[in-house]
Formats: C-alpha cells, structure tokens, sequence
C-alpha cells in the first residue's frame, strides 16, 4: 500500500536549528509517555488499539445490521453531535458523489440530525421523513446530551407514528456506553439494536469504533479498507524506536515549534471541496484536544481555490500569526480535460487538452510559494488519492499526532471541561429542574 507522506521543507526555514532540535527532543521524551500510558488522560487511549482491536464477530454483526438497513431504508438518519457524528460525515463526504442524489441513485444517503438546535434544519428534515422508508443510527456516548437528545425524541416519535411501535424499535441502532446514560437504558427497555463505544475512547478519537463504522457500512463504504489503511499507519508510527521518519513526530514537532514562534493558529486546507467535513473533523479533534488552561494553537480550515477569493487576501498579508497545512490530494478518481475552442475567445487554449487536476495543482504549488514568501510556513500532507485506505491512514495520523501534541502542550488531550460552561447555563435558562438559582441570576445579567 501506499502511504500518507508529510512534507514539511516549506516550514523548517522559519524555525531556528536550535529551537527545533529542542523541540523535537521533547517531542521524542513524550512518546514513550503516550506508548506506555503514562500521561495525562492515560484511561482515554482505547484509540490507539482501535484499528486492530475491530474483531471479525463485530464486523460481521455491523454488516448483518448493513445489508438489513439497506434492504428497506433510502435514507439512515445519523443523530449525533461533535465526535459522535464528525468522523462518519468525514469520511461519507470525502468518498461520496457530491451530486449523487441527483443522479436517480437507488443507493442509501445518510441525512444528519442532531447537531444543531435549528427548528427550522429539523422541521425540513421531517418533510423528507414522511415521504422516504429510513431507519436511525443514535449515537451518544454519554447518552445525555441535549442536541442529539432532543432530535432522537423528536425522531422516535415520528417513526413509531410512521411504523407503529415495533417496527419502529427495529429500525434503530443506538450506539452508546456499554452501561450507562439514558440512551442505553431507553435502548434496552425498547429492544432497540444497540453497539458499544469502548469506555477508553473519547468522542473525537472514536471514529474507528462502531460510532463510525455502523452507519459507514450501511452506507456501503468499504470498512476492510479503511481499517487496513488506519493499521497500517498504527505499525508505521508504532515502530520503536521512533525515528526521524516518524511522521506524526514531525507534525507534533513542527506545529509546536511554529507556536512558540507566535504562529498561534493553524489552517488546514484542502483544494478539493469533498474534504470541507474532514477538515471540520480535524477541527474538532485538535481544537478539543489542545485549547485548554489558556493555551493551544487555533484550528482553522479553508477550502481553496474557492477561499483564495475571500481569505487570501488575509492570509498572504493580514497578522503574521499563521501557518497552513495543505491536504494534498495527489490523484483524482476522474478524469476531466479543458476543451480546445477555436476562438480562443477566452484565451485558455494555453490549458487545452490539460486536466483539471493539472491547474489544481498548479494553484496548490503557486499558492504554496505565494504564502510561504508572505511568510507563512507551509506542511504538506500529501495522500496518494482520495480512497477509503487513505482515509484510514490520516485518521490514525491525525489522532496519533493530536495527543502527541496535546502532551507537548503539557494538556490533557482527552478531556473537554470547557464545554460544560454553555450547557449549564441554557439548563439554567431552559428551568431544568436543580438550576434554579443559576436561572436566576443569569436572566439578571441578560436583562
Ligand atoms: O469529543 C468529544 O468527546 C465530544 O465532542 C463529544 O463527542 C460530543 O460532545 C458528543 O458527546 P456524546 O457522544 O456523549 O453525545
């Protein structure tokens, strides 16, 4: 197979020798510390053993649920919100026809509810509800939280008025703890199918468990593939000792020393529009992961060419305090030419004949130069084409080189305490009962 590569020759002119070979000798100490489960949030590493911990029975079982869900849905609703629904949105996006339900496709969509509190995004998803056969993939690691709460509501009770009860009840799969939470005891009170997420595995780090796999298979994409791809950058990165060819140890080393250097965020670009929720998938990760007791590079994402006529402008000469990292595709799955036109009226007979993916590129290596002599420094990720095996690799990549980073940070990777301060505050609001004077004194403020 071939591998995910990184380049980062355009960033190391902007960091001094000195600090860099000091950089990367913390990064090399804190390796063995995330290897032997030493550091911070060492009962959140399930991931690390995720692509080779799969079993056959598993996958076997998620098949079965697969070809059942597809024999009489058109459309499977993924309720889920930050890690509980990012990765499947990823890799759905990244290996799917853009315009395939334009195409008269027989084969299943995936529609996405619960990651927002828009009325008016789930009362038009409802529309497509009444008139489609569709099933439901609930996925919840802690069961509770309120966005994807509220559309499964929402969404239960319109399949049981749609299929009455039981037929309802099996056209669920709720993807939960193993133990607790009120999705798994409503999964078991109601005979919903129901699949674990490992205790040890954090919602951004889960995409390789049954929390993306489920409805990635029922959407047919190839799961021997993509978890191929993931082992085989785990044996790659998991080579010891790790030397300089280690590439989540360079990503880690770069993106730190860029830090120090004021370059405080990061923007994660890609020239191909299919890649938009990969990079909100990396967003989540690494913004997650790393922005805590003040510190953490800020995760940013672009889509060029179609941002280099809004953001580069930006970019080539706004604060200084940028670095990008591109994703570069290096093979389209099609092929497309510029047409020759005997007029030439447009003057691009110079193109003619030329694929698409030649002026891509072309764009991808002028804009690189263009950036880095503005002076932001430039890693590239190069990814052979855009196929489930890649996918597979980046991911590991990603997660690998996240808590790698985060741990250089001296953070806890795994944890999200932030996030608790805006639910307290609309429970408060919302009168959930026990919040009664937080209610009260945060309407005070609002007045
Ligand atoms: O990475 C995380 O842990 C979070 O983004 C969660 O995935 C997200 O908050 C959803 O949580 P849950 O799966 O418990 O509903």
């Amino acid at each position: 197979m071939k591998n995910v590569e990184i380049d980062i020759s355009q960033a190391i002119p902007f960091i001094e020798e000195s600090r860099f070979g000091e950089m990367k000798e913390k990064v090399h100490s804190l390796y063995p510390v995330l290897l032997s489960r030493k550091g911070k949030g060492n009962d959140f590493l399930g991931w690390l053993n995720l692509p080779a911990s799969v079993s056959p029975a598993l996958l076997k079982d998620i098949r079965e649920d697969a070809e059942r869900i597809r024999s009489d849905s058109q459309f499977l609703v993924v309720i889920g919100i930050g890690g509980s629904y990012l990765g499947t949105r990823a890799i759905m996006d990244a290996l799917s026809d853009p315009f395939s339900y334009l195409k008269n496709n027989k084969s299943l969509q995936i529609l996405y509810a619960g990651h927002n509190l828009s009325e008016d995004y789930h009362a038009s998803l409802m529309d497509v509800l009444d008139k489609y056969d569709y099933s439901v993939a609930v996925v919840s690691k802690s069961g509770t939280t309120t966005e994807p709460a509220v559309a499964f509501r929402m969404i239960h009770e319109h399949l049981v008025k749609k299929y009455g009860k039981k037929n309802a009840a099996e056209r669920i799969i709720a993807i939960t703890d193993a133990s607790k939470g009120a999705l798994k005891s409503q999964a078991i009170r109601e005979g919903f199918r129901s699949y674990i997420i490992p205790d040890d595995v954090g919602g951004r780090y889960s995409v390789l468990s049954p929390v993306g796999l489920v409805p990635l298979a029922i959407a047919g994409i190839s799961l021997e593939n993509l978890l191929e791809g993931a082992l085989s950058m785990r044996e790659r990165l998991l080579r010891v000792p790790a030397g300089d060819d280690n590439p989540a140890i360079q990503y880690a080393t770069v993106r730190n020393s860029l830090y120090r250097l004021g370059k405080t965020t990061e923007i994660m670009v890609s020239y191909r529009p299919d890649m938009y929720y990969f990079i909100e998938w990396w967003k989540q990760l690494f913004g997650e992961s790393e922005g805590k007791e003040h510190k953490g590079i800020f995760p940013a994402g672009a889509g060029f060419t179609t941002d280099l006529h809004s953001m580069g402008q930006y970019i080539q000469e706004g604060l200084r305090m940028i670095f990008e990292t591109v994703l570069s595709v290096e093979e389209p799955n099609r092929e497309l030419r510029i047409p020759v036109e005997d007029n030439n009226a447009d003057g691009l007979n110079f193109m003619a004949g030329k694929r698409i993916s030649e002026i891509n590129r072309m764009a991808e290596l002028g804009t690189l130069l263009a950036h880095v002599d503005g002076g932001v420094p430039n890693i590239r990720i190069r990814i052979p084409s855009q196929k489930p095996e890649f996918l597979g690799q980046l991911i590991y990549f990603f997660e690998f080189s996240c808590a790698l980073s985060g741990y250089t940070l001296e953070v806890n990777p795994f944890n999200q305490p932030g996030v608790e301060a805006y639910k307290k505050n609309m429970f408060a609001l919302m009168g959930k009962p026990g919040y009664e004077k937080a209610g009260e004194e945060i309407r005070n403020r609002l007045r």
